[in-house]
């Protein structure tokens, strides 16, 4: 039975239709946007779309059987009161949603990846929602994929032995796709603060004196957590493949996820070695449905999600750091940096 009301703000891809664009890829377990994973949890009903484009909430009305639809977000927010509001606009815009659903009543924000475009931003989304007690989590949707789920158990029931580093073999750009990957890596190194950064811009033309950059940019570099434990940033052709390398074993991710492969110690000829082994099966549930259910969890509860505000902003941190290195010519930039107010635009 429904307890809880969602609206969704924008009525693009990752609103409702992203679905159709993964049907035949076995990276992405569906449900996969946001409306397609509401329908599925039985505690949230789907009340109503906002878009400016107002044939797009139109057409998303009709798909998913939702009552209303609005041309402005404010105003959806104020007429319907909702429990829990999902942010799939550009990520120009999750600042100004989160902050004015998060001041108008929201008890639960679901907001796409990027957080945000800079960290001035990403400080008052934080003041915002923990000013008002809101439960909040991102679409960094690795974090939810039970193959990845069962990586970090791995890490915590000492399988892997002790977490030395973590490898991300892409990054892409370092808001729109990174987000998703310094999230994953957050993620199996136990969310820790982050120590320090050092990397590069590799985007040709990058402006380092800039503040404030129109195009999202790719970038390699280190970071250190705090736990010891250092991720490596790569920025090779290689696309979405990740590993965890422990002193035990070893897991690698190949083709986004699609393939798990596990490689433990043993001794060949009297030299230790990391020999195949198998990877534990996992059943294959949405991602989108487990980060809803657990917003629902934290509201029924009153206890927090497993992802929340400030993990999201350990991510942003990350980009931004590893422009401010590039900005100092490789140098090593503590985190949180001091300089809040460099902007990068991210759709
Ligand atoms: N988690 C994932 O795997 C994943 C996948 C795709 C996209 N995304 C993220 O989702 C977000 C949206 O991406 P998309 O591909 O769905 O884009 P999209 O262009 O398909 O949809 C965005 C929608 O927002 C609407 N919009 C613009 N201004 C608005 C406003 N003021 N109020 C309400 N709606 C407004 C647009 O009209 C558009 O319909 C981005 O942040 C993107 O990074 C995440």
């Amino acid at each position: 039975m429904a307890r809880y009301r969602a609206v969704i703000v924008g009525a693009g891809r990752m609103a409702g239709t992203i679905d159709d664009e993964v049907v035949d890829y076995a990276a992405c377990i569906r449900p996969y946007s946001h409306a397609a994973g509401y329908a599925e949890v039985p505690e949230v009903k789907l009340v109503a779309f906002a878009d400016p484009d107002i044939a797009k909430a139109r057409a998303l009305q009709g798909r998913y059987g939702v009552p209303r639809v609005y041309d402005d977000y404010r105003e959806m927010i104020a007429a319907e009161h909702p429990d829990i509001v999902s942010v799939t606009t550009p990520a120009t815009l999750h600042a100004e949603i989160v902050i004015f659903a998060a001041e108008h009543g929201a008890r639960a924000i679901y907001c796409e990846k990027a957080l945000c475009c800079s960290l001035a931003e990403a400080d008052a989304m934080v003041a915002a929602v923990e000013g008002h007690g809101v439960k909040f989590n991102t679409g960094t949707l690795r974090r939810w994929h039970p193959g990845m789920e069962q990586v970090r158990r791995m890490v915590e029931d000492g399988t892997l032995g002790h977490l030395n580093s973590v490898i991300t073999y892409s990054v892409g750009s370092v808001l729109h796709s990174a987000s998703h990957f310094f999230d994953l890596m957050l993620y199996w190194a136990g969310d820790p603060d982050v120590e320090w950064v050092q990397g590069t811009v590799t985007s040709p033309g990058f402006d380092p004196h800039a503040a404030r950059w129109e195009e999202d940019v790719d970038a390699t570099g280190i970071v250190q957590f705090a736990n010891g434990v250092r991720a490596y940033l790569l920025s090779t052709a290689v696309w979405a493949e990740f590993a965890a390398i422990g002193t035990r074993c070893v897991v690698e991710v190949r083709n986004n996820g699609m393939e798990f492969q596990l490689r433990c110690r043993g001794n060949v000829g009297g030299y230790e070695e990391y020999l195949p082994a198998e990877f534990p099966p996992y059943e294959r549930v949405s991602p989108t449905v487990r980060l809803i259910d657990d917003l629902v969890h934290a509201l029924d509860t009153g206890g927090e999600t497993r992802q929340g505000i400030r993990t999201a902003v350990k991510a942003e941190e990350i980009a931004f750091a590893l422009i401010e290195s590039h900005r100092q010519n490789g140098a090593r930039v503590n985190v949180p940096l001091s300089q809040r107010d460099f902007w990068m635009h991210s759709h």
